[in-house]
């Protein structure tokens, strides 16, 4: 479903990340772990699209990073759900209008849009936070709402770009457990992290990544 082949990208300025080569199917769970600048970030922005390798390609589904054209780019994000260390949410809006977002712009009937608010909501456990807005949330309620906003359109993956690293222990398992239900729903989960204490409750798939090349797979 995803597969990155010898896929090298440089910035500008130089580094990125060098010879990137694997395969992850439909539904699996995977951990990007590295030092500071190792190209965790670089990799996800590479799944979602927003960067492009330089050479090799990505593949997500049915889209590969060589072929695919500007106006296939929303499609392709419809399939990928992406939540960050800082939540992202809009502050002028509430909890309901901030995951309904991606829906709107999906072109989804206002119906649509309330059935699956509504029931992602639930899933996150956020139902009584609807008409709240994001200055009203604690750090874990917000990027609860940040997963919910992700997940409402049914993605085949979710990246996770170091999602509790502005949490404290307790509140960053929770989050964890979280994408670990929305994984058993079938969603495939990439989750960058410096985390190494938590993860090693919830064990999966692990990449190690460091300047920029890959160093091997850590199997749970
Ligand atoms: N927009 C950019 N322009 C130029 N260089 C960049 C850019 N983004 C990242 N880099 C460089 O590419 C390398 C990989 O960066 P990346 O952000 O992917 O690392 P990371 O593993 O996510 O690090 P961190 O754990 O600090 O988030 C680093 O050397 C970084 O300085
Ligand atoms: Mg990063």
């Amino acid at each position: 479903m995803i597969s990155f082949k010898d896929v090298s990208l440089r910035y500008d300025r130089g580094a990125g990340v060098k010879n990137i080569n694997f395969q992850v199917q439909r539904g699996e769970f995977v951990y990007l772990i590295g030092p500071s600048g190792a190209g965790k970030s670089t990799l996800l922005r590479m799944l979602y699209m927003d960067i492009f390798p330089n050479t090799g390609y990505v593949e997500v589904d049915q889209f590969n990073s060589n072929t695919i054209k500007r106006r296939q780019i929303p499609k392709l994000r419809q399939k990928v759900g992406m939540i960050f260390q800082d939540y992202k949410l809009l502050n002028d809006r509430d909890v309901f209008q901030n995951v309904a977002l991606p829906l709107v712009v999906m072109g989804a009937s206002r119906r649509d849009i309330d059935r699956r608010v509504t029931k992602t909501l639930e899933e996150v456990g956020l139902t009584h936070r609807k008409h709240y807005f994001p200055g009203e949330l604690s750090g874990g309620e917000q990027q609860r709402v940040s997963i919910a906003r992700a997940i409402a359109k049914d993605p085949l993956v979710l990246l996770a770009d170091e999602p509790t690293g502005n949490l404290d222990y307790g509140v960053a398992q929770e989050i964890l457990n979280l994408l670990w239900r929305v994984n058993a729903k079938g969603t495939a989960v990439f989750m960058a992290t410096h985390n190494i204490e938590l993860i090693k409750n919830r064990p999966a798939r692990t990449f190690r990544l460091s300047h920029g090349e890959f160093k091997g797979e850590l199997l749970p």
